[in-house]
């Protein structure tokens, strides 16, 4: 399947070093580990760039495989060191929709129309918590043989409130064209809570009033938008219509489905515990290196056991989340806060961000039986995530106690 999807990709060139590196016939032996991908950086080879591009072409054209309907890809704006390599892959495989959220993707619009025409561009990335920035350069031309412009797709900034919606509205160069407007109750990365002190005792994140989007200020700017999180019952999709919305983004439901990435184990799990009423959801405040607070769901042989945490030996090899900064001697370094603790204060890294940062990498390759070999016998351990809204979940097993397909879950939610 995955070289079937490759075969469409323009360069053939670039398919055949990536196959030559990383394919093996039937599958890795179940006693080595993952080999080592290239690491995000600012100036990536031109083989790196070329992996990173097929990766998500492959991606957006396994999901298009088989229908008509219309195909979304969710990027996280954290992750800036991916997004044009990515973008243009998934524009290569002919992508409706990119949706990015967990920051402010201003910088999207002019990104995506340099690439519909295959010209070069810079994007400004982030220095840590500082106000510099760096300039990440990527030009199409790494990936030959293809046919100009490409069509553009539909793009919908994440947000959570109206203040961002009216910052990104303001200049024609940041207007997305359209926004998906997230509650807090949402699986994944949520908005930080706007109130000061807004961490628990058990380092939860907590929300309260001011953090709802005001959809009366939303509406009035003319942009279409969806609603996410917690929107996944018949009623909450009617009520969000009523509301203005063209419709909802509900992940928790099809994260649970037979044909979602997580692994059966997981979903077993989940079910069962949902379905005798004691499934846990917390957002945890301090568990993405990200820094923003993420939903973790508390089951069995996970990283939501502190003692499986602090028993697991850190180890940065994916490195999707480290961030660029500033060394002392003047060159650029990278750190994420969930590195070995005395290897990100070398980096001059905040000690408190690091204690309970966990390795988001490692942990959704686990969750999706993925996890990477280490060299004392163990396997890397899952951390999954879902959203708190658990109505729809809880309808469903009703109905499915072993489980549900996607069209069982659209059958639900559309009431057929
Ligand atoms: C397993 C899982 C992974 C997610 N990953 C992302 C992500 O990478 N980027 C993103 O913007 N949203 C992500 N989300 C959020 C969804 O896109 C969606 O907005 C949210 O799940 C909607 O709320 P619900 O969980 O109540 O259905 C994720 C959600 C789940 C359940």
């Amino acid at each position: 399947m995955l070289n079937s999807a490759l075969s469409y990709f323009p360069d053939q060139d670039a398919v055949t070093e990536i196959l030559k590196r990383f394919y093996v016939e039937n599958g890795k032996d179940k006693k080595r580990p993952y080999d080592d991908v290239p690491k995000l950086i600012l100036k990536p080879t031109l083989f790196a760039q070329q992996m990173l591009i097929a990766s998500t072409f492959v991606e957006v054209w396994l999901a298009k495989e088989g229908h008509s309907g219309q195909v979304g890809m969710n990027l996280l704006e954290k992750i800036q060191l991916a997004i044009p390599a990515q973008i243009f892959g998934a524009m290569l495989a002919g992508v409706d929709y990119l949706l990015i959220g967990a920051g402010i993707p201003a910088q999207v619009p002019r990104v995506i129309n340099s690439i519909v025409n295959g010209q070069s561009l810079t994007m400004k990335i982030d220095v840590g918590d500082t106000n510099d920035k760096l300039v990440l350069n990527f030009n199409p031309a790494v990936i030959n043989n293809v046919t100009y412009p490409l069509s553009r797709p539909r793009f919908l900034a994440i947000v959570s409130s109206h203040a961002l919606v009216s910052y990104l509205n303001k200049d024609v160069e940041t207007k997305p064209d359209g926004y998906v407007i997230e509650y807090h109750v949402a699986g994944g990365h949520n908005a930080p809570p706007r109130g000061k002190n807004s961490t628990n005792a058990f380092g939860e994140a907590v929300y309260s009033e001011a953090d709802l989007p005001n959809l009366e200020k939303i509406r009035a700017s003319g942009s279409p938008f969806w609603l996410a999180g917690g929107f996944g019952t018949p009623e909450k999709i009617k009520a969000a219509i009523e509301l203005g919305a063209q419709g909802v983004q509900i992940g928790t439901l099809f994260a649970l489905s037979n044909e979602s990435g997580f692994s059966k184990e997981i979903r077993t799990e989940i079910l069962a515990s949902l379905d005798s009423g004691q499934l846990r959801v917390t957002t945890d405040a301090g568990a993405s290196p990200t820094g923003f607070p993420f939903k973790v769901v508390h089951i069995d042989s996970t990283l939501s056991d502190i003692n499986l945490f602090n028993q697991r030996t850190r180890k940065c090899d994916l490195g999707y989340l480290r961030t660029p900064f500033k060394r002392e001697s003047g060159g650029i370094g990278y750190r994420c806060p969930a590195e070995p603790i005395d290897t990100f204060e070398f980096k001059k890294g905040v000690t408190e961000d690091a204690i309970h940062a966990k390795c988001l990498c490692n942990a959704l390759m686990a969750d999706i039986g993925l996890a990477q070999l280490r060299p004392d016998g163990r396997l890397e351990l899952p951390l999954v995530t879902i959203g708190s809204d658990l109505d729809g979940a809880m309808d469903l097993v009703k109905i499915y106690a072993d489980g549900w397909s996607a069209q069982e879950a659209l059958n639900y939610l559309i009431g057929v």
